[in-house]
């Protein structure tokens, strides 16, 4: 197996450094104006985690690619973390967004499209009713306070995980005992308080931690996909459901990003019977709605415990949550673009990454693998593919990484700034993936030599 020399690396990383910036005139200018009014120089602290001295300036995206400030063309293989997993823009999008702009945005009436898309979410997921929030972490959060609610336990319990910034959930397991994950910036009580934390795919863990029957909630992506994709062992979830079931606790599915895996997400493509499924991000094209689906059991008990006269301050809410413009482009969405149809163009462009990745790390002896779901491929950098999060966490090799996505971007390809993943839209085509394994290859081969 090749070793990567350190040394190698860093003066690899170098030169790419010094072409990243003498490349991009206008993004630097940018970046230094920015700095006098906007903490750090960017509008969101995970800005800086892009590689290379400053992040691009977009100037515009369409489909699967988008052209930076200094008039480079770029694939777009992060497609926004997967709030542009629809792809950029699309036409049917723009077309039902300008029309609901013309015509109201936000009113705190329903609409008509809030039952199109409540039924077809029922379709796509089995699960009979939904509410709507305005990010997948108001989903979530609004889940596990009704999961709270109506089993009157105060803990939940989750694996490794990210799942947007739910308190309960910025958490992490060293040694055995719960604390804050490192980088939780001012967290309102230790979350040890709130959460138990379990490995992945570790089913003796899981039971240890709901046998006490005080805990409330399981929210969990089916698969992980936010510390690269760590997928379930077979069997995994039927297991841990009967788990659930038998110690009282509820179950959030949350298909945030494992919707890459069908129209239905893992709930579907698996046959999952969750008592939540939350589903974000793309669901609007990138505008800003979300929406968690419930059982009819779950349904009935949290009915009964809201009075009328306090429903608007219980804590599940949000002034412009379910809003027009939000479900006129979530219904657009569901019915355009997020197609059973989409998805019979994009799982095959994911294999061909996968595929075109996993032939270069063997070409070059590289002790990496990389593994797929749905639309979705991401590369790790361990032999074999993680089977929790500690394991993936523990193969995490920042340099390395930011070295592959800055010799990525330099030569027109953008991958997500958290790990190595890639996501394909309806629009990506195979010239964009092939691309990306000829640069990858080299970025390999250049590494290895
Ligand atoms: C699985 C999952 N759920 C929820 C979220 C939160 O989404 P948002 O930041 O749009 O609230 C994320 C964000 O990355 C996520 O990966």
């Amino acid at each position: 197996m090749t070793t990567i020399a350190r040394k190698r690396l860093y003066e690899l990383r170098q030169r790419e450094e010094r072409r990243f910036v003498s490349d991009h005139p206008r993004s630097a200018e940018l970046y230094e104006r920015a700095k006098n009014s906007l903490v750090d120089g960017v509008p969101m602290n995970w800005m800086k985690k892009w590689p290379g001295a400053f992040p691009l300036f977009a100037a515009r995206a369409k489909g699967a690619h988008f052209t930076d400030v200094d008039g480079r063309d770029y694939v777009d293989l992060s497609l926004g973390d997967t709030g542009a997993m629809t792809g950029h823009s699309p036409e049917a999008v723009v077309a039902a967004i300008a029309k609901r702009v013309r015509e109201g945005i936000t009113l705190m009436l329903p609409t008509e499209d809030s039952l199109w898309v409540g039924e077809d979410l029922k379709r796509r997921f089995g699960l009979p009713y939904r509410q709507f929030a305005l990010t997948a972490t108001d989903a979530n959060r609004f889940a596990i306070r009704i999961a709270r609610e109506i089993t009157g336990r105060p803990k939940m319990v989750y694996h490794y995980c990210y799942h947007g910034t739910v308190d309960e959930s910025l958490v992490s397991l060293q040694h055995g005992v719960v604390g804050p994950r490192r980088g939780n910036i001012g967290p309102p009580v230790n979350p040890a308080e709130t959460t138990r934390v379990v490995e992945f795919n570790d089913l003796n863990a899981l039971e240890d931690s709901l046998e006490r029957q005080d805990v409330a909630v399981v929210l969990a992506e089916p698969a992980m996909t936010n510390v690269g994709i760590i997928l379930p062992d077979q069997g995994y979830w039927q297991a841990a459901r009967e788990l659930t079931r038998k110690y009282g606790t509820l179950l959030i599915a949350d298909e945030t990003h494992t919707i890459c895996a069908g129209p239905g997400g893992c709930t579907k493509e698996w046959m999952l019977d969750p008592d939540f499924v939350v589903f974000g991000k793309p669901i609007g094209s990138g505008i800003p709605g979300a929406a968690y689906g419930c059982t009819e059991e779950v349904a009935r008990r949290i009915s009964k415990r809201l009075a009328v006269e306090d429903c608007d301050v219980g804590g599940v809410g949000g002034t412009l949550a379910g809003n027009a413009l939000s479900l006129a482009a979530m219904r657009v969405t569901l019915e355009h673009v997020l197609t059973a149809e989409a998805f019979k163009t994009m799982i095959p462009l994911a294999r061909r990454f996968n595929d075109g990745v996993a032939a270069e790390i063997r070409k070059n002896a590289l002790p990496w693998n990389v593994v797929q779901l749905g639309a979705r491929a991401e590369y790790h950098f361990s032999e074999r593919p993680p089977r929790n999060g500690a394991e993936s966490a523990a193969f995490a090799d920042f340099e390395l990484e930011r070295f592959l996505h800055l010799y990525a971007l330099n030569r027109g390809v953008l991958l997500t700034p958290f790990h190595n993943m890639a996501l394909m839209c309806p629009a990506t085509t195979a010239a964009d993936v092939d691309l990306h394994t000829q640069i990858f290859a080299a970025g390999a081969a250049e590494l290895a030599a």
